[in-house]
């Protein structure tokens, strides 16, 4: 059974807790796109784990692990992390980590053009992570970038960098960016190679192979469909393929040996970065920042909130192919006297279903919203579909029914006991 878990919005759905409960069950923990823009945080075995390229699977003895061939590594990044799984006693070994040959390096060159083309955009902004994602990805486009299989020889590797380096300080010089220092880069690049030659494989057989024995894959996404490249709110999104079809050409298990695709998406909606959000609304998000909910995982700046946009769900639930949705953060909605759903947009003398595709249309859009009756009542200790007050059971049901695709759970509090199945 190979399973695809993405997130349905833009990024922080919850999918930590999801992946955690699937992986119990799962022989290979596959990343195969985004960076260490992602960030997972995972509570297992009673303590929290921030993950950044590791997958999760990482922290359960006798799991795969494999960085697909679709990520894009920092090398310094990936060692660091390691080394903090390490020290809170994470066995990493090459045979429970695998990093694809075919992965592209992220260098510090590409974090500086990142930088330097975000402050070169003044208030047009994208608000990248400045990770230098977007930039190696520009790499791999323009067929110019290093790959993790450049790494096994090291005489290689270092004409390589040598030459991306020089040519990538002439770009820095036109963005009017300090050059990168070679020397540096050389270094910190060259140690960390040392240290993951070890692990860079061909994952592709591996997992080809694991497929044929019937293993269990699961996928673990990164960021979230809104955020993908081709289908998001583009050109306020991420450089990758973040959709289910991104689990495909970043690992090279092929579509037609995934079984399930599971969503996840919280009960309400949330956004870091700039960009469209026709939910958005400061109400929500000064309740649920009182509530000391939604700051970021690592930067502890506060989310962009609002309602649940059901245009943008039943769009991302159509081209991911999702079979069911796992709702999370349900709680956050206890203390809410109504609860609002947006079932359509207004453009103009337009109602659309599914998104626009120009940015000026997507600022024109208004959401028509549906307003469902609270159930003021403290949710966090049910643990049947049947405890869940009426109200809160027809907001999930109507919330299915908007979007065209089911819920399956939901999550009525972070610990991962705190999951309640939905009846079809
Ligand atoms: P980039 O991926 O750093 O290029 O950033 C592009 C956009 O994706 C920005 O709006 C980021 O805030 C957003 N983004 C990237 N990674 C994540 C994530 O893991 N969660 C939420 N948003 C993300």
């Amino acid at each position: 059974m190979n399973t695809l878990v993405i997130g349905s919005q833009w990024g922080d759905e919850g999918k930590g807790k999801v992946i955690d409960f699937l992986t119990e069950t799962a022989d290979y923990v596959v990343r195969s796109q985004g960076g260490s823009n992602a960030g997972h945080t995972v509570i297992a075995h009673g303590k929290k784990y921030v993950l950044h390229l590791v997958p999760s699977g990482i922290l359960w003895p006798g799991k795969v692990n494999v960085i697909g061939n679709g990520v894009v590594i920092n090398p310094t990044s990936l060692v660091e992390e390691m080394a903090y799984l390490r020290e809170l006693g994470v066995t990493i070994t090459p045979e429970n980590l695998l990093i694809s040959d075919r992965a592209h390096v992220v260098l510090p060159i590409h974090k500086a053009i990142d930088a330097a083309q975000e402050e070169a955009l003044g208030d047009q902004k994208i608000g990248t992570t400045r990770q230098g994602i977007g930039p190696t990805y520009a790499d791999k486009a323009r067929r110019i970038g290093l790959r993790m299989a450049d790494f096994i020889d090291p005489a290689r590797l270092e004409s390589a960098l040598k030459a991306r380096i020089r040519t990538a300080n002439e770009e820095l010089q036109r963005l009017n960016w300090p050059a990168a220092d070679p020397n540096e880069t050389l270094e910190a690049v060259m140690q960390a190679a040392e240290v993951l030659r070890p692990h860079i494989t061909n994952t592709i057989p591996v997992l080809n192979k694991a497929v044929r024995e019937q293993k269990t894959i699961l996928f673990e996404g990164a960021q979230g469909a809104m955020l993908d490249i081709d289908f998001g709110t583009y050109p306020f999104v991420t450089s990758s393929n973040t959709s289910a079809g991104g689990c495909c050409t970043g690992s090279g298990v092929p579509p037609t040996r995934i079984d399930k695709v599971i969503g996840v998406c919280k009960a309400y909606t949330t956004r870091v970065g700039a960009g469209p959000f026709v939910t958005e609304d400061a109400e929500i998000a000064d309740y649920l920042h009182g509530l000391g909910r939604e700051f970021g995982a690592t930067t502890g700046r506060p989310r962009r909130c609002g309602w649940t946009d059901g245009v943008v769900l039943r769009y991302s639930a159509m081209f991911n192919g999702f079979d069911e949705m796992a709702m999370t953060n349900l709680d956050g909605l206890d203390e809410r006297d109504c609860i609002k759903i947006c079932t359509a947009y207004r453009l103009g003398d337009q109602i659309l279903e599914y998104p626009p595709a120009l940015m000026e249309d997507w600022e024109k859009c208004e959401p028509i919203y549906e307003t469902l009756p609270g159930w003021k009542q403290d949710i966090t200790a049910c643990t049947r579909w049947e405890e869940l007050p009426p109200n809160c059971q027809a907001y999930v049901k109507r919330f299915g029914e908007v979007i065209g695709c089911p819920v399956g759970s939901v999550g009525v509090g972070p610990d991962r006991h705190q999951t309640i199945s939905v009846p079809h």
